[in-house]
């Protein structure tokens, strides 16, 4: 039997309707396919019909009995958040480097002294693929409490073959035990593991040519990550290893300009890399090379507050027509967070971005930066039914009551999970 589902006599229903035109920029981030009283049909997890509730009710009068009914009143109804940017499989916690930060240390300091990205490192070595499952699961739960129904998650804290693939392999189990859909991305090149130290080239040279092909040949991630950043891999290093991941089907995404401008923005230009992160310190002529090459600014706001830095210009590159998503970065150092919805309301506020460029960049946009956008960031006929109701009235008010977690409810592929 098939399972319907009619959500109806929403408030307001954002669609994000996008026709799969491609990330948006410029005025279409502020196109939100707005429909009041509105109504979404699902059969089997597939959203079949979107419209008012007065035209559903005219097209699907003869199999109303036939649906679940889920009514909406009073609720705000959005596509499920979109999280393209994550280092969600770790191990263990970095508390006392939080309190380290507030005394004085610096990000850097912490990483150059073994700390940071290296603690990590140790800590995800050291544990149990069971161990990573338990952690992970636990941190997607808490997306999908937070209305994030698909999550990016990179490799990144192995930086051996080992466990760079243990982290890979966690993460394809996941997707069969946890709803959330999850799109991995190799980050080995996150930094130079110790036992590389002072051999940078030598570490990308073994990257390239014992790590990537296996991580391939296993079909075990679809994107490759680099942290383009002064004292970490320089553009030439990084353009290397994107590159040589090309080569292997794997789609470029970079770290770029986060701590100090050192031509990131442009290399992901270059490139053709999807999208480029971070962007703190990126330069004016890599934000016009960007909106020219089509890569995605992708815009972590947590992140430039949790390091207490000035966030990234968002709002100057909407202008220059750079395609912005936003994402939680989330990990344990610089952004521990599962929270869209305050990565959203950082958005307008650090970046000046408005409550509807936010709620594309959380959505449709951050879709596009993973390759997701045929399946979801929008409610479209045919897409998934991955679908938040939300405690408030509009998208305004879901940004401007900030903090807060205004989730009602989650329905992922057309089942409830929250
Ligand atoms: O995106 N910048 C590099 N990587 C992460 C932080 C990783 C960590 O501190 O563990 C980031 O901010
Ligand atoms: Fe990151």
């Amino acid at each position: 039997m098939k399972k319907t589902i009619w959500i109806k006599h929403a408030a307001q229903l954002a669609t994000l309707a996008s026709e799969g035109k491609g990330a948006r920029s410029k005025e279409a981030m502020s196109e939100l396919g707005l429909i009041e009283d509105g109504s979404v049909w699902i059969e089997d997890g597939v959203i079949q019909a979107v419209g008012t509730t007065k035209e559903l009710e005219k097209r699907f009068s003869s199999f109303a009995h036939e649906a679940e009914v889920v009514d909406a009143s009073n609720l705000l109804v959005t596509p499920g958040l979109v999280d393209p940017h994550t280092h969600v499989v770790y191990g263990g916690s970095r508390e006392r480097e939080f309190e380290m930060r507030l005394e004085g240390a610096t990000y850097m300091d912490i990483m150059n002294a073994g700390g940071g990205i290296h603690a990590t490192t140790r800590m995800t070595r050291e544990a149990t693929e069971e161990e990573l499952i338990v952690q992970t699961m636990r941190r997607l739960d808490s997306f999908l409490a937070h209305g994030v129904t698909t999550v990016e998650g990179k490799s990144g804290y192995g930086m051996n073959l080992e466990t760079e693939l243990k982290q890979l392999r966690v993460m394809k189990k996941l997707q069969e035990q946890h709803p959330i859909d999850l799109v991995p991305t190799f980050m080995g090149a996150h930094a130079v593991p110790k036992e590389f130290k002072g051999r940078e080239d030598e570490f990308v040279d073994h990257l390239i040519h014992d790590m990537l092909p296996v991580v391939a040949g296993e079909k075990l991630a679809e994107f490759n990550d680099v942290f383009c950043e002064k004292g970490v891999f320089t553009p030439e290093q990084s353009e290397r290893v994107l590159e040589a991941g090309k080569r292997f089907g794997l789609i470029p995404k970079i770290h770029a300009d986060e701590i100090e401008s050192y031509g990131g923005a442009e290399l992901a230009a270059k490139v053709g890399s999807i999208s480029a992160e971070h962007l703190l310190k990126a330069s004016d002529q890599g934000i016009k090379a960007m909106a020219k090459s089509g890569t995605i600014a992708c815009l972590l706001p947590a992140t430039a507050l949790y390091l207490r830095e000035e966030a990234a210009a968002g709002r100057k590159m909407i202008d220059e027509g750079v395609a912005v998503a936003i994402s939680t970065d989330c990990n344990p150092g610089s952004s521990p967070t599962t929270s869209m919805p305050l990565v959203m309301n950082l958005a307008c506020i650090s970046m000046r971005l408005t409550p509807a460029e936010a709620l594309t960049a959380a959505t449709y946009n951050a879709a596009c930066a993973i390759n997701r956008e045929k399946q979801v960031g929008s409610l479209e006929v045919g897409k998934q039914a991955d679908i938040v109701l939300w405690k408030v009235k509009n998208y305004q008010e879901l940004q401007y009551l900030f903090g807060v977690n205004h989730v009602k409810s989650v329905w992922k592929k057309g089942v409830r999970v929250v």
